[in-house]
């Protein structure tokens, strides 16, 4: 089976501070999306990678990756064996997902989504997700147990303090990862049944949704999300660390 990996960039990043789009910021002077992409080529079963671009940001995605590509690639199209689309995206990640999956040609029957925020993750945990969904399972989600105890609350007005309304049990806790894998069919009907205002912060969630099965693998620290400044200071400590 093909599988290809669809990345949404398209986000602003307004949580790491003022600035270019987060999937362009560089990370020891490579931009953030390029570490992702590069993730996902790792891997001898990715054949694509669609890059889901700012929606006004497609052609300068485009210039980024062609400027990236590695020897062998040819300019415009591939990195390697690994060829890339770029598609412009929407205005929430789940809709720059479905435009990237809009976008997939035929002949790709697994499907990895991939924060361009997750620029670490090893090959290991992606070719775990790959492996996972070739053995069956409609979506895979790679995991890791939570370090905090976490809290429900009641939404308060600004500047209010939150009321508790539970502590779900952490030993049942999971907080999740990407890349996520799907038989591309599944994940289809998934986006195919969304009901507005009722979106999904994941890929995983709206395949629930449709009551199928839904699995975890192990995560990996390194696939940690960059969302605040002080996750850029550890990326680039990960990344000085591999170099060693
Ligand atoms: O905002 P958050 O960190 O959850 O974003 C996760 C991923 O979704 C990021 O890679 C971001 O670029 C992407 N995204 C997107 N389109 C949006 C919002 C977020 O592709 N409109």
């Amino acid at each position: 089976p093909r599988t290809a990996a669809v990345i949404p960039a398209a986000g602003r990043g307004v949580r790491l501070g003022p600035g270019a789009p987060k999937a362009l910021r560089a990370l020891n002077g490579t931009p953030m999306l390029i570490h992702a992409v590069r993730a996902m080529a790792a891997s001898r079963a990715v054949s694509l990678v669609v890059v889901v671009a700012p929606p006004d940001g497609a052609p300068e995605v485009k210039t980024l990756l062609a400027d990236h590509a590695l020897p062998g690639g040819t300019p415009s199209g591939s990195w390697g064996s690994t060829d890339f689309l770029v598609v412009p995206g929407g205005a929430t990640r789940q809709e720059s997902v479905k435009l990237g999956l809009d976008a997939l040609p035929q002949g790709i029957d697994i499907v990895l989504v991939h924060d361009a925020a997750r620029p670490l993750v090893p090959v290991d945990t992606v070719d775990g997700v790959i492996e996972a969904v070739r053995d069956g399972a409609p979506a895979v989600v790679p995991a890791l147990p939570v370090a905090d105890t976490v809290k429900e609350v009641e939404p308060a007005a600004p500047g209010e303090p939150e009321p508790v309304v539970a502590t779900p049990e952490r030993a049942r806790l999971r907080a999740v990862q990407t890349p996520q894998g799907f038989d591309r069919a599944t994940l289809l009907r998934a986006h195919e049944a969304v009901v507005v205002g009722e979106g999904a912060t994941d890929c995983a969630g709206l395949v629930e949704r449709l009551g199928e099965p839904v699995v975890l693998v192990p995560g990996h620290e390194e696939a940690f999300k960059v969302t605040r400044p002080l996750d850029l200071v550890l990326a680039e400590a990960v990344l000085a660390r591999r170099r060693a």
